[in-house]
């Protein structure tokens, strides 16, 4: 139903339209590729540790912003192991122009904890969650992305596409109504390709259906959206007057 063709339209149209962003570069290991599993394991390890990077980082700092930054963090710490000798000074001072010291903070201590904890990288979601600075949001970021957890993400951007989508009339200020949002994610999300599908949510969010004047014209998935066939696809979130 509708479910399968929002899934597969937004996972052909991602694979189309991604933007090349530096950490994307290695997130394109398709099963049965030849490799054997200790090889598979140790680059979801490495996948998640740039996905955890480039995550942070893009929680306070557009993307354009974040590319350059994320480089220079990469060659300085190439792995885990690496940042987890670093010191906080030299973690801050990489971090400067980036503001909000307490993420860069966190990014080091926990590098410290995993590695300290026998290096293997957290891989679920609660797992993750036990990580200083690592959220819901994150957590379901790097076991989606980088291990093939099949959870839901939900950010700024995936509220907005799915409010339009389901054309969902409520208050975002609302605790449960994030919570909503989540079951809903939880339930759309593709269960073979759920970091790939969580990153086109994010993406169609970003690229075309912003807050302000949406591109709806080329957007995969206008033929299932309530927002538009409502025309009111212009409104950033469906707001109730309570
Ligand atoms: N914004 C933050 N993280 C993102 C991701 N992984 N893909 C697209 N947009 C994002």
């Amino acid at each position: 139903g509708d479910t399968r063709k929002i899934r597969a339209s937004l996972l052909d149209w991602y694979d189309e339209n991604q933007r090349d962003l530096p950490w994307r570069r290695r997130a394109t290991t398709k099963y049965g590729n030849g490799k054997d599993v200790k090889e598979e394991e140790e680059e979801d390890e490495k996948r998640a540790y740039e996905f955890w990077v480039s995550e942070v980082m893009l929680q306070q700092t557009r993307v354009q912003a974040v590319i350059g930054n994320y480089n220079r963090w990469m060659q300085k710490w190439p792995t885990l192991q690496h940042l987890s000798q670093a010191s906080l000074e030299e973690v801050n001072e990489m971090w400067a122009g980036l503001g909000y010291y307490r993420r860069s903070r966190f990014l080091l201590e926990g590098a410290k904890m995993i590695v300290s904890g026998g290096s293997e990288f957290p891989n679920t979601v609660s797992a993750l969650r036990k990580v200083p600075g690592i959220g819901d949001y994150t957590a379901g970021a790097i076991a989606s992305i980088a291990f093939k957890q099949v959870v839901p993400v939900v950010d700024g951007n995936v509220v907005r596409v799915l409010a339009r989508l389901k054309a969902i009339s409520a208050n975002p200020k609302e605790k449960h109504t994030v919570k909503n949002f989540w079951k809903l994610a939880a339930q759309l999300v593709d269960p073979l390709r759920p970091g790939d599908f969580n990153q086109s949510l994010m993406e169609l969010g970003a690229t075309l259906c912003t807050p302000l004047n949406p591109n709806c014209t080329t957007c995969p998935v206008s033929s299932q959206c309530s927002a538009l066939r409502n025309s009111r696809n212009d409104e950033s979130v469906m707001v109730t007057d309570y």
